[in-house]
């Protein structure tokens, strides 16, 4: 079964007609392993979009089966993908071209699933003459025809003001969360670490869940992609230090932060993260650094060669319960109870 379909069969020809709905689910490239689980979840099968490229590079879709009146789950974390030979830029162009397919075939909805929305950290010109380039590829999706987005941790949730229809910001940090409650468990002293002033709402909420105290980095980015952290707002002494962020990419920030903490007199140091990019050299910078382990969701999926510290949960519970209420038109932050508006 490649659909799931709720209400009364049409028949008859006395309106109004009740429209039979239709959920399918169609992966780009960048993100096959995540849709799979998806699907799994949904009880559906993955709706074939017969991606190909093209000599010169232009991609191409064509949906295998008709996808008329579906509302349509498009996933695809805007993520380059080595073992598919796709960059960033890839990625972004075969969901467009993906949405741009489904549109004019007729569907009734086209739902972009990003769970990691690329490009969402220029989300402000810093310095003179800078594109802001969330907002253009919050255009560009709209202009392709989505009717609304899924998404999780989004850099700053401002980003969802750069769309006029609806998106979703779901957050995998209670998945992060009850993770570290397990390991750690109650014995140890925890503190959880803000690598910088930007996360200081989110790691108060994350150390509040786990009973535990918090403290903040103070960091900055001399050049791009540059971090170095200057000192520790806070106690760490003899603590287990938990850094929470959104993203890892090449890991400079978290290896910067990892030795301040510990300079600082914390006793080990661990990360969590909600997306791993691990761009570059990430893994050598990762390996070679004090962190003693490192968690990440499979918004974007973990490449090959990847050090033993790096561990990857799913978050496909939580987007498959997001999709199943997307589609039936409930409410999504019920999956939170709410509370997924204080991260
Ligand atoms: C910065 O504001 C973000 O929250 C991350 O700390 C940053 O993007 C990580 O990048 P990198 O791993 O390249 O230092």
């Amino acid at each position: 079964m490649s659909t799931l379909e709720v209400g009364p069969a049409s028949s008859g020809t006395s309106l109004p007609i009740e429209r039979d709905k239709r959920l399918m689910v169609a992966s780009g490239r960048a993100s096959q392993e995540l849709a799979a689980r998806i699907t799994e979840r949904l009880g559906v099968g993955l709706t074939e979009a017969g991606l190909k490229t093209f000599s010169d590079g232009e991609v191409y879709c064509r949906y295998e089966e008709s996808i008329r009146g579906a509302d349509l789950f498009i996933v695809q974390s805007i993520a380059g993908s080595a073992r598919e030979g796709l960059t960033v830029n890839d990625a972004l162009m075969e969901l467009l071209v993906m949405v741009e397919a489904a549109q004019g075939a007729s569907t009734h909805r086209v739902i972009a699933v990003c769970p990691w929305f690329g490009y969402s950290r220029q989300d402000k010109k810093s310095m003179p003459r800078e594109p802001i380039t969330a907002r253009l590829v919050a255009k560009l999706l709209e202009t392709a025809g989505i009717d609304r987005l899924l998404t999780m941790d989004l850099h700053a949730g401002q980003v969802q003001g750069f769309f006029s229809q609806p998106v979703d910001h779901m957050t995998a940090m209670p998945i992060l969360t009850r993770y570290v409650a397990d390991q750690m468990g109650e014995e140890a002293d925890v503190v959880v670490i803000s690598p910088d002033a930007g996360r200081v709402k989110l790691t108060r909420n994350f150390a509040r869940k786990l009973g535990a105290p918090y403290a903040l980095l103070e960091k900055q980015r001399p050049a791009q992609q540059v971090a170095e952290i200057g000192y520790v707002i806070g106690d760490v002494k003899d603590k287990v230090a938990v850094i929470v962020d959104d993203i890892i990419d090449t890991g400079g920030t978290l290896a910067a932060a990892a030795q301040t903490v510990l300079d600082a007199g914390a006793s080990k140091v661990y990360a969590v993260a909600t997306h791993g990019v691990f761009s570059g050299n990430a893994f050598e910078t990762l390996a070679s650094s004090p962190l003693s382990g490192i968690v990440v969701t499979d918004t974007v999926p973990l490449r090959e060669g990847a050090p033993d510290i790096i561990r990857t949960l799913t978050c496909a519970d939580t987007l498959t319960e997001s999709v199943r209420k997307i589609f039936a038109d409930e409410s999504v932050s019920e999956i939170f109870a709410g509370e997924n508006q204080l991260f």
